[in-house]
């Protein structure tokens, strides 16, 4: 029997499914109760401090620090175990005489917590106790385990619709809960603004609003008429940087430029090709796309940004920053002379060079500073001036499919993958018109099951350079909290299990037993309060009758 059935035999129904799990004689359960105590062993005060604010909460239980007795919850960093298994692998054991969390860091035992929160059961989800009928039981278990990739990542597109300060936190809890560890803050786009920037106001006073929002897709003839706007300031980003922190989650923050960027250019006109168009009278977009307004090449861009950069270092710690670099329409480079003598005067042979010239800039910039960049695959192109200009550090994902990740794995670059193919939760997850504003692929919770970060054409040493993968949130369909969860789950539950765990190849995953275990998990989900998509469909609140998707209905969906 594998792992995973045992996982479910015991009524563990983990997920995602650990590396080992064994039953621990004698059989029987370990009750947690008002004397149950807490030793947390140097380092790993904050996993206590998390476990008392959402188990003790849920359960009730003081679960106040002590080490002398014989009821209690020990958690400690194994220097040993963290040899073999690595800083994010844990060692769960549940005995007659105590619970034992070791981690081979910290961060080993905050995942750990986590598995034991699973094992109480699903009330162990929810911030107060319903009853005192609950017994918090836990199973005589051993778990060893460990995480296949470093980077499990989701990202938020918080520029087309907004998500308040809560709904990020509240993210951060559903990412902690499924051992997902990188929250990658899409924060600008042409529809939207996020991030306060001390030194340009407007980008946030003009650029953080739009009047009205298409409905629907593009194509869609209908309007929101109510106008839509947020930001965070830079505390309300700390925070969230340190709320995550608590969580051993990194926040990657992205600043996409030169194309995405109409926002910015409608708080300050100059940023745009002012030869072309009359920036001027340019709005924050109110529809969706790829808007033709990009940056213009000018030294004038540059300096600004780098201030606006220096200004999100100062706020995000990340190793990471992401400069985006995707989807940049040429045309206005191409149709002014001021684009054009700068690529004279750099010796640039085309606007994909010139694309390749911007995105060089920023990534020496911030290698210079100590971080590396991150962009869309498109940081590829531009001939040689692209890949090959590339500092040793930075990092692409690859979204258009896996090519642009094999292309960059292959030059010794890192890649996180989130080809959108697979991974982008935007996308419907059912065929159909009961599906929500549907977009896109069709792929469903098996589909998502089934995605494997490396392609099969890589060699081990070229595989080493995958550093895992991510799921993608764009928003353009998804206008508030409960619309992101019902394209975010189940399916980032599956996501987590194809990051986390050791699964076999795609084709011989068996997708039943983990459905089996998702059964638990929803009752997980509802204690937490995700508005996920149901197994049979969605509810009829969850419909959005009338509004028009991608393709168009009556035509096939994309498979
Ligand atoms: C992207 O989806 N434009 C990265």
């Amino acid at each position: 029997m594998d792992d995973f059935d045992l996982d479910h035999d015991l009524g563990l129904d983990l997920i995602p499914a650990p590396l080992s799990v064994r039953a621990v004689p004698p059989s029987g359960r370990y009750v947690l109760d008002e004397e149950t105590r807490i030793e947390a062993r140097p380092g790993t005060e904050g996993v206590a401090r998390w476990l008392r604010a959402t188990v003790g909460a849920a359960t009730g239980l003081p679960l106040d620090p002590g080490d002398d007795d014989d009821n209690r919850i020990v958690l400690a960093v194994d220097p040993a175990l963290g040899r073999r298994l690595g800083p994010e692998g844990y060692r769960l054991v549940v005995d007659g005489h105590a619970v034992r969390v070791d981690g081979g860091g910290s961060v080993g035992v905050f995942w750990g917590a986590q598995t034991l929160r699973q094992l109480l059961g699903p009330a162990a989800f929810r911030r107060a106790p319903i009853g005192s009928g609950t017994a918090w039981e836990l199973p005589m278990v051993a778990i060893e385990d460990a995480p296949r990739f470093v980077w499990r990542g989701v990202l938020l597109d918080v520029a087309r619709h907004f998500l308040p300060k809560d709904g990020v936190l509240r993210y951060l809890d559903l990412l902690a809960a499924h051992k997902l560890n990188v929250l990658h803050l899409h924060l600008t786009d042409d529809q939207g603004w996020r991030m306060e920037v001390h030194r340009y106001p407007e980008l946030t006073r003009t650029g953080a609003w739009r009047a009205r929002t298409k409905l629907g897709h593009r194509a869609s003839p209908l309007w929101d008429e109510r106008p839509h706007g947020g930001y965070y300031t830079q505390d309300d980003l700390r925070e969230i940087v340190a709320y995550a922190a608590e969580r051993h989650i990194t926040v990657v923050p992205e600043i996409d430029l030169p194309g995405h960027s109409q926002a910015a250019i409608a708080a300050y006109p100059e940023l745009g090709n002012t030869d072309v168009v009359d920036t001027a009278a340019l709005t924050v977009w109110d529809t969706w796309g790829i808007s033709p307004n990009v940056l213009a090449p000018t030294d004038h861009t540059l300096a600004f940004y780098e201030n606006v950069l220096t200004e999100v270092l100062d706020v995000f710690p990340s190793p990471f920053v992401h400069i985006g670099g995707d989807e940049c329409p040429k045309d206005q480079w191409k149709a002014s002379p001021a684009a054009r003598a700068r690529m004279a005067a750099e010796g640039l042979a085309d606007e994909d060079e010139l694309q390749s010239w911007f995105i060089r800039h920023f990534d020496r910039w911030l290698a210079d500073r100590g971080r590396r960049m991150a962009g869309w695959d498109e940081i590829l192109e531009g001939g040689l001036a692209g890949l090959a200009g590339l500092s040793e550090g930075a990092t692409v994902s690859s979204w258009r499919g896996c090519a642009g990740g094999i292309a960059a794995a292959r030059a010794g670059h890192d890649v996180v993958m989130c080809p959108e193919q697979q991974v982008y939760l935007d996308h419907r997850q059912a065929p159909g018109a009961d599906e929500p504003v549907p977009i896109g692929y069709v792929r469903t919770l098996e589909d998502v099951y089934r995605f494997d970060p490396v392609p099969a054409e890589l060699t081990e040493t070229e595989a080493a350079r995958i550093l895992g993968a991510q799921a993608n949130l764009w928003t353009e369909v998804m206008e508030d909290q409960r619309r992101l969860d019902y394209q975010a789950f189940p399916r980032l539950a599956a996501f987590a299990e194809t990051v986390w765990s050791p699964l076999p190849a795609p084709a011989a995953r068996d997708h039943p037993a983990f459905e089996r275990r998702m059964a638990a998990h929803y009752a997980r989900l509802d204690a937490l309060g995700v508005d996920y998509r149901p197994p049979g469909g969605p509810h009829p609140w969850q419909r959005r009758p009338g509004v028009l998707g991608r393709p168009i209905e009556g035509a096939p969906p994309i498979v």
